[in-house]
């Protein structure tokens, strides 16, 4: 018998996997996988549990309860006061990333291209590969953390279909303005490119700044499927609940695609968000400042008297911390022995990269507790002091 021909053969352990492994072996405290160190709301615990002793056990209505995507609308419209229909444009997923493998395969044919704009969220390239598409890559400048117009405009050709872009960004942590989707509608509005824009952070943003969304745009809207994440919003990324948007066009085709990949999600689950997201409008809008309060714990805490340097942070749970003056390592080296020797993991940014630039990048989430971050930053400065190659 012939070896199964892989259709991913690039494809290995994910280093989220890998780190959180070397974690767990070397007892490292963990800031290199992006979940919460905190519980969901308790109410949102208590009305799962009883949505599910009242029987709410079985198949829901496939693009998700009608519940459930009545109090998304509601809520988009409360916080970005955007008219989204629920019963058309909206389709409840498990997790955004299956959203996002849904929608890649529905907008995808063999042959088309889509680009996206790296570092990025690693299940882009898979998917789009999947649906026999080309993935492109082009890269954000990694000095300065700034959008790479000029590369974006050059890699459109014809058999470009799709963009994907990801605001707030993992794991830069930049986010696009109103004028930034402006300019990406220039770029596309004379084309049939659709863009999927990645938005599950969309609730953290800091300084004072308001997440602009891709539905805002006018132009862009009849053209993109918003992807969102409840797991990034309610602390509760091992329930995988998400959900997409887009306009009824798109949203026929995504449908036709989730009917055979999930058919529908978790029942008790989508009852019990329902619930939650009607009784508590504060929720979402609190999280900016929640989350700024631990950017700021752990920046302020770090200094500036280390030998890291604290790139600039707008929004989602992520920081990225230079060592560039401290070792000559690749980043993933780097990684690999801060884990060991000094008990911290992090992710390096060439990970999110197909390239591999040697970058001297790392992420850390800080959807910790405080003393969790406090200790990290303990052990930032031991590294600091302490380290030679
Ligand atoms: C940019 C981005 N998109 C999508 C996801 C996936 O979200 P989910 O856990 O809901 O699949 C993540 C999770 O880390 C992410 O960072």
């Amino acid at each position: 018998m012939q070896p199964l021909q892989s259709k991913l053969p690039w494809v290995g352990e994910s280093i989220f996997s890998k780190m959180s492994r070397m974690a767990l072996e070397e007892q490292a405290l963990n800031l290199s996988q992006g979940f919460p160190e905190f519980q969901p709301p308790s109410e949102l615990i208590e009305a799962i549990h009883q949505a599910s002793l009242m029987g709410k056990n079985q198949y829901t209505p496939m693009p998700g309860t009608p519940e459930l995507r009545e109090a998304i609308a509601l809520k988009e419209l409360q916080i970005h006061q955007h008219t989204v229909n629920p019963q058309t444009e909206i389709t409840v997923t498990p997790g955004a990333t299956a959203g996002l493998y849904t929608a890649i395969q529905a907008l995808i044919h063999p042959g088309d291209e889509a680009i996206i704009i790296e570092p990025a969220y690693d299940s882009y390239r898979p998917a789009i590969e999947l649906a026999g598409g080309v993935c492109l890559p082009v890269q954000y400048n990694l000095t300065d953390f700034s959008f790479p117009w000029d590369d974006l405009t050059a890699a459109i050709n014809e058999k470009t279909r799709l963009i994907i872009i990801n605001t707030p960004h993992n794991p830069l942590g930049v986010i696009f303005s109103a004028a930034d989707f402006d300019r990406l509608y220039q770029l596309i509005e004379n084309t049939s490119i659709r863009v999927i824009s990645d938005e599950v952070y969309e609730h953290i943003v800091f300084d004072g700044q308001t997440h602009s969304s891709i539905l805002s745009h006018p132009g862009l809207k009849s053209r993109a499927v918003k992807v969102s994440s409840f797991g990034k919003t309610f602390h509760s990324t091992g329930w995988k609940m998400g959900y997409l948007m887009a306009p009824a066009d798109i949203t026929q085709e995504i449908r036709k695609v989730f009917q055979f990949l999930a058919f529908s999600v978790h029942s008790t689950t989508q009852f019990g968000l329902a619930q939650y997201m009607n009784a508590h409008a504060e929720w979402e809008p609190s999280l900016s400042d929640f989350y700024q309060k631990k950017r700021d714990l752990f920046i302020d805490a770090l200094g500036n008297n280390t030998a890291f340097k604290v790139m600039p942070c707008q929004g989602s749970y992520f920081a990225v911390l230079n060592y560039g003056n401290l070792s000559n390592l690749s980043d993933q080296e780097f990684a690999e022995i801060v884990t060991r020797q000094f008990k911290l993991a992090s992710i390096p940014i060439n990970a999110f990269i197909t390239e591999q630039p040697v970058t001297k990048l790392l992420r850390f989430c800080f959807a910790k507790n405080d003393d969790t971050l406090l200790k990290s930053v303990e052990i930032l400065h031991r590294i600091s002091t302490q380290y030679h190659d």
